[in-house]
């Protein structure tokens, strides 16, 4: 068994060892929480996002996709509520002059009482063996009863002073749970501020009158203001979806945990406007919808689950999370939120024009609610490259590193290798490559013994290899060998096309 940590730093080297992910500007030293993907990471995150593009516009009759810009006029971020409240609770400690987010802090020390509670059970499913009940041990015995209305305490005073923006109360919370800086140990703490996440930047020249303007926290915001365009070019009808992909930023304060949480990151989003009344039901619907996406591809379903929040913005009147269960726990991977009608009203507001829907089975005019479904690229990128990631110990003693990807979001589907590069091999082999490199996205290998060739394929994760012999010449086949199985087959070359293609098409229906 690998250590949790030692995995992850497996992940993070063979990311940059085979071109996914090198850190930014790295001769450079790098900048911190911002990552480049390197040539197979370009085609991962290519795939991925195609295939999210499939299902939502593709599949989906009433949804359409569109690219809004990065910047944005200023009042967008103004009437969304990201200038007055898209910040975080910030705190230094004056002796390692290192800052944290106070939720974090917070955070962490709950984490260490859950930690607490996990021990005592452990310790008495030890005791107990067989007839172990975890669910009364966990509602009866006392010392767990403490922790539990422990944290419930710390919970209730850490949402207050999240919901109220109080940053007194945050204070007093860190200085009455006597939580200590990790790196100097003192509790010398400033008091706590807001952050605001977005960076902002210049438009135009000083002498033309300069403007502040954002760099998008979520692409969101860019379907809002186009909801009317949309609506009326596309002659849609409610229920209706606009989709999106794009970059959003966000100026972390704690980015960590490679391209889990960057400050430059891509989105996938989708507003999906309904009749109000209409919007808890599109929530399930959406809840269920998306999680069918992530099962299609054959990832086990115990590494996903649902997290419904039980603390709601302002705006929102329902909220649940997908999380994936990464080398450091179950974690958010994308977010289904029941938005009401807030944001087509705030920019309703804001811009003095009418965004509302004239719905012709109730003769009436609305604002439209909306859910929301938005999901991390990046962050569904390490989803799947932690969860492919094997070591596989081989029947002849030797070791294999390969990445189980699922198929549809393979960077290679297909190696070709000629056996050796010569008596017209290599000709035949770019043949077959020609024959299927519009489609599929092929590498050609000629270099090392053809074992070399098949390790570095499965440290990318190509489903298949061609290697094309002498045999090819004579009666067209070629073996196939199976990345997962390590089988090979001995097959006609006119049926490599088929054979790819349904290795990578999804289980996904509607
Ligand atoms: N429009 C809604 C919205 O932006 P969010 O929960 O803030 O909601 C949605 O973000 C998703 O974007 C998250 O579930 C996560 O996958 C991804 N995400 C958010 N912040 C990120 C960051 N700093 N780095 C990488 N991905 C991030």
């Amino acid at each position: 068994m690998i250590k949790q940590e030692d995995f992850f730093k497996k992940i993070t080297s063979h990311a940059k060892e085979y071109g996914f992910i090198f850190q930014s500007s790295e001769i450079y030293e790098g900048l911190s929480a911002v990552y480049d993907y390197g040539q197979n990471g370009v085609e991962l995150k290519n795939n991925i996002r195609s295939y999210w593009w499939k299902a939502m516009v593709q599949f989906h009759d009433n949804i359409v996709g569109i690219d809004a810009a990065i910047f944005m006029h200023p009042t967008t971020w103004k009437a969304s509520g990201h200038v007055d409240a898209f910040s975080d609770p910030l705190i230094d400690n004056k002796d390692s002059k290192k800052r944290y987010r106070a939720d974090v802090l917070v955070e962490d020390y709950l984490a260490k009482i859950e930690d607490k509670i996990n021990k005592e059970v452990e310790k008495a499913r030890k005791r107990f063996g067989e007839s172990f009940d975890e669910q009364q041990f966990l509602t009866t015995n006392p010392r767990v009863l403490e922790y539990v209305n422990q944290t419930d305490d710390i919970k209730k005073r850490l949402y207050g002073a999240m919901e109220s923006s109080d940053m007194v109360a945050f204070k007093q919370l860190i200085e009455d749970l006597a939580i200590v800086c990790p790196i100097s140990g003192t509790r010398n703490w400033t008091e706590v501020r807001h952050f605001n996440l977005m960076f902002s930047t210049q438009m135009g020249s000083t002498a033309d009158g300069a403007s502040e303007v954002y760099l998008r926290p979520e692409t969101a915001q860019g379907i809002f203001v186009n909801y009317l365009n949309v609506q009326k070019t596309g002659r849609m009808k409610i229920p209706f979806g606009i989709a999106q992909t794009g970059k959003a930023f966000r100026n972390e304060i704690v980015a960590r945990q490679f391209i889990f949480r960057m400050r430059e990151f891509e989105q996938m989003e989708m507003q999906f406007f309904v009749r109000p009344g209409e919007e808890l039901n599109w929530f399930e619907h959406w809840k269920k919808e998306r999680m069918k996406w992530h099962l299609s591809m054959g990832i086990p379903a115990t590494k996903y689950r649902f997290h419904d929040h039980e603390k709601l913005a302002h705006y929102a009147n329902a909220a649940a999370d997908i999380e994936f269960e990464f080398p450091f726990g179950f974690k958010e991977l994308e977010g289904i939120h029941s938005r009401t009608d807030f944001d087509l009203g705030a920019h309703q507001k804001y811009s003095g024009k009418k965004l509302q829907y004239f719905d012709p089975e109730l003769n009436e005019s609305y604002v439209p609610y909306v859910v929301e479904t938005s999901i991390g690229l990046d962050r569904m990128f390490l989803a799947m490259l932690s969860n492919s990631y094997k070591e596989e110990k081989l029947e002849d003693g030797t070791e294999r590193v390969v990445l189980m990807l699922p198929p549809v979001l393979a960077p290679v589907k297909a190696a070709i290798l000629p056996l050796v590069a010569k008596d017209g091999l290599p000709e035949k082999a770019r043949q077959i490559m020609d024959s299927l490199k519009f489609d599929f996205n092929c590498q050609y290998e000629e270099k090392d013994s053809i074992g070399k060739r098949y390790r570095r394929q499965d440290a990318i994760g190509t489903p298949f290899c061609l290697t094309v012999d002498h045999q090819t010449i004579e009666d067209n086949t070629v073996t196939i060998r199976d990345r997962d199985t390590m089988k090979q087959e001995r097959i006609d070359v006119n049926l490599l096309h088929e054979i790819i293609a349904k290795k990578i098409r999804p289980d996904y229906q509607l």
